[in-house]
């Protein structure tokens, strides 16, 4: 294990003007976890090592044009073979959780069939070097690393890769399931299946709606089957999924306004919550989108299956949408352009417009308001499902300073109003357990390659070097004191 970023967190605090016994003023309970996330596709590297097969982000990354500046997931940050030197400094920063992904390629390669052993090896390195740091680990099963085999066969949209899925959990959960507690069987499907089948954006790069619809249900599906085969033989198991909900605010009061934005919640939330949460997808999404396709890809049965109850629901939030139904009377300067809108399947007429609000580095306008309204309405659709903020966190342009140090106020702020935001729904009755801020490293950020920088760790891409960021200090203070400054 290489020691190098140890002088940069020996004391995490050292800079910092509270007192580190202080009492916060902002408390959370007792056992609210304090976690970091990272994806496998973004960090690990090694893509073609240990017998690894190729995912459909090796081969869209290195299509050209699809990601900025050519960038591709070799290396990452080195992960697969850094993996120790990470554990040791989130040891050091305190946290108490880590929630990274499983590359489903690494153990079966095609997708289905063959497992691989070294794959497994190494995440079984990685669990134990967690669990020895007193980590808790909690490993999200697909991060959108599809292997490419299976999309070869149709992909998400074939309802066969649901079942591959299953089949991929059940191997994790024989050889993880002693050490695992706490199981995510998907991150974000709606950017798996939207940004990936119907706008294009992210991989595999496919411009099909109606595929899109059918992907979004076969991951549901998947989700499903994993959550029975998870549950096997384990009764402290626990399973659950993260969303990335947010709230779509009509521009005006104006009935078109509001219907345009009932539309755009229906595709952008609802077509997930309806089957998870009342095992029915919600009827006016069906109506919008009978031009599209007759849902006839769900099958008996199907919906019992995705609305097992859940044991924790993950929430990943950074901004919100505001929609309208038209370009007349709205400011031009208001009005986005490019966006995300190709995703929302059905919505070609609605507008994205901008609150006009400060912006993270990667563009998306900061409103913390926003995440409180998505855990209030959320924890009124599954009510008595703990819940957790699985991603939070902001972009920017980092610099290492002439003292060696990366100075981020900007990134402070962001995840300070957020947790503070954590605070208000659970004085609000909603049953938040945990806090998961994205990302602990910089990364790999899918379309935008090595552009956007996430981590409260900063990774020099020409020689992985890691330094504690002011921020990753500041998060490690939180973490110890439980709470913030009033
Ligand atoms: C989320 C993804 C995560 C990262 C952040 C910025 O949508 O789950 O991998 O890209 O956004």
């Amino acid at each position: 294990m290489t020691q190098s970023h140890v002088s940069t967190v020996a004391d995490p605090t050292a800079d910092t003007e509270t007192d580190p016994g202080a009492d916060p003023a902002v408390r959370f309970p007792e056992g609210f976890v304090w976690g970091a996330s990272t994806a496998s596709f973004q960090i690990e590297g090694s893509t073609t090592a240990d017998g690894r097969g190729p995912s459909i982000w090796d081969t869209f990354s290195a299509t050209p044009g699809k990601v900025l500046n050519g960038d591709t997931g070799d290396p990452a940050v080195d992960h697969y073979r850094r993996y120790a030197e990470d554990v040791e400094i989130m040891r050091d920063m305190g946290i108490g959780a880590y929630r990274f992904s499983v590359a489903w390629p690494r153990i079966l390669p095609e997708g289905g069939g063959a497992v691989n052993r070294a794959g497994l090896d190494f995440y079984d390195r990685l669990l134990d070097n967690l669990l020895e740091a007193g980590i808790t680990p909690w490993p999200t099963l697909y991060h959108w690393d599809l292997p490419q085999a299976l999309e070869d066969k149709g992909g998400w949209p074939e309802r066969d890769t649901a079942f591959r899925f299953a089949e991929y959990a059940e191997v994790l959960r024989d050889r993880f399931g002693d050490r695992v507690r706490d199981w995510t069987t998907l991150n974000e499907p709606w950017c798996a299946a939207f940004l990936g089948y119907a706008d294009g954006v992210h991989a595999p790069g496919r411009r099909d709606p109606a595929a899109a619809l059918a992907a979004a249900h076969h991951l549901l599906l998947g989700h499903g089957l994993a959550t029975a085969v998870l549950r096997e033989g384990g009764s402290d198991r626990r399973v659950g999924l993260t969303l990335n909900q947010t709230t779509v605010r009509p521009y005006t009061t104006a009935p078109a306004d509001v219907a345009a934005a009932r539309r755009a919640d229906a595709v952008r939330n609802r077509v997930f919550t309806g089957p998870l949460f009342q095992g029915r997808y919600p009827a006016d999404l069906l109506d919008d989108l009978a031009a599209i396709t007759d849902f006839g890809f769900v099958h008996d049965g199907d919906l019992e299956l995705v609305s097992a109850p859940l044991d924790h629901l993950g929430v990943n939030y950074y901004t919100p949408e505001w929609v309208s139904a038209t370009t007349e009377g709205v400011d031009p300067a208001r009005i986005e352009s490019g966006g995300d809108t190709g995703a929302f399947v059905g919505c070609d007429d609605v507008v994205f417009v901008s609150q006009g609000l400060p912006r993270t580095g990667i563009g998306w306008e900061i409103d913390a308001t926003g995440l409180y309204e998505v855990l209030v309405r959320l924890a009124a659709e599954c009510p008595g499902v703990d819940m957790y903020v699985h991603e939070n966190g902001a972009a920017y342009e980092d610099e290492v300073g002439p003292d060696d140090r990366v100075h981020d106020p900007d990134r402070v702020s962001y995840i300070d109003a957020h947790l503070r935001i954590v605070h208000e729904a659970l004085k609000a009755g909603v049953p938040m357990r945990g806090y998961f801020v994205w990302s602990l490293l910089d990364n790999f950020e899918w379309a935008w390659g090595y552009s956007q920088r996430f981590g409260v760790v900063h990774v020099d891409y020409e020689t992985q070097r890691r330094r504690v960021k002011d921020s990753g200090r500041w998060y490690a203070d939180v973490v110890r004191k439980g709470g913030l400054p009033g």
